[in-house]
């Protein structure tokens, strides 16, 4: 791995995960991609294009461009924004993913990366540590797409031999870059929310328990899985990976030990029944066996560190 291109860098995690990337790379070996037309300023230490991941022939080009050998996908519509432009979502996290796949293909890339989520699940499958093997019927676009890229992940790999990889990102909580358009975006609202105005307004109800992960774990799972041996792989694309689960009340009282005037109401909206089709927790012995799977921050450590970076922040005027 020398050339990385990381395709929807800009967004929450691809942010974060440039500068971990650069930070082992060399920030001119990771080539940083989104449709944005100019350069976000997280991004701007290194080499961007503008790119849209459904234009092949651009996306052909820019790997070309900076002789890459490894692609990390990024880009998508999560599953709020997905719901509200179905065809859009299939369009990017579809007919996009396939662009990648087919470049790599063609030009005998080294590796893939490529996240799914915990949106590959539904109601009919089993809430409670969720299995690595199980029903997946998925009622949102963005599941539908998950599971798709999942399965394609899978095939070009036994296909054409290509080195693809991927993980099930549960709701991802950052401080850096907001999440858009996602179910799981409370969890990052309600901190900045917490520290601006000591007060937050969820958009799910109190009870609704779902897998989160912090963004340093996020990070680490996502190059522990790019750096595992492959060929000590028998899952490709599809990896559960569990860190911590709860509810928003949950999540509320946790921010109340560090700002015990804090209150939270409930307004549940259409995300709800999103929520509702996915887990409460996920089963990751599989990742945990294959390529040494473990986490490290649970809710409280979380918690205290969220609150101790917000707070700079909101004291530097930042939001
Ligand atoms: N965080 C994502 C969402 O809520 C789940 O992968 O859509």
């Amino acid at each position: 791995m020398k050339k990385i291109l990381i395709i929807g860098a800009a967004g929450q995690i691809g942010s974060e995960l440039t500068v971990a990337v650069r930070s082992i790379y060399g920030k001119d070996n990771v080539v940083t991609a989104d449709i944005c037309q100019n350069v976000p300023e997280v991004l701007n230490d290194g080499p961007y294009e503008q790119l849209n991941v459904t234009d092949a022939p651009q996306v052909f080009n820019v790997v070309k461009k900076h002789n890459i050998d490894t692609i990390i996908n990024l880009a998508a519509l999560l599953s709020a924004t997905g719901e509200k432009n179905p065809l859009k979502a299939w369009e990017v996290n579809i007919n996009g993913y396939i662009n990648v796949l087919e470049i790599a293909k063609e030009l005998k890339l080294e590796q893939v990366f490529v996240p799914s989520s915990i949106a590959v699940f539904g109601p009919e499958t089993p809430v409670d540590m969720t299995p690595q093997e199980t029903v997946l019927k998925p009622r949102t676009m963005y599941g539908i797409t998950k599971v798709t890229g999942e399965l394609i992940g899978d095939y070009y790999v036994r296909k054409y031999g290509l080195d693809v990889r991927g993980l099930r990102y549960p709701g991802i909580i950052s401080n850096a870059t907001l999440p858009g358009g996602g179910t799981t975006d409370y969890a990052v609202e309600i901190y900045y929310e917490a520290i601006k105005n000591k007060k937050y307004t969820c958009f799910l109800k109190e009870d609704t328990k779902l897998p989160m992960m912090y963004m340093p774990d996020c990070i680490k799972a996502t190059l522990d899985l790019m750096h595992a041996d492959f060929s000590k792989l028998k899952h490709y694309s599809d990896f559960n990976v569990g860190s911590m689960s709860f509810t928003a009340a949950e999540l509320a009282e946790a921010i109340k030990k560090y700002i015990p005037e804090f209150t939270i109401s409930y307004n549940p909206d259409f995300r709800q029944q999103i929520a509702d089709s996915w887990p409460n927790s996920v089963d990751d012995s599989i990742a945990r066996k294959e390529w040494g799977w473990n986490p490290s921050y649970n809710i409280d450590s979380m918690t205290k560190d969220m609150i101790e970076k917000l707070t700079e922040k909101f004291e530097k005027g930042l939001f």
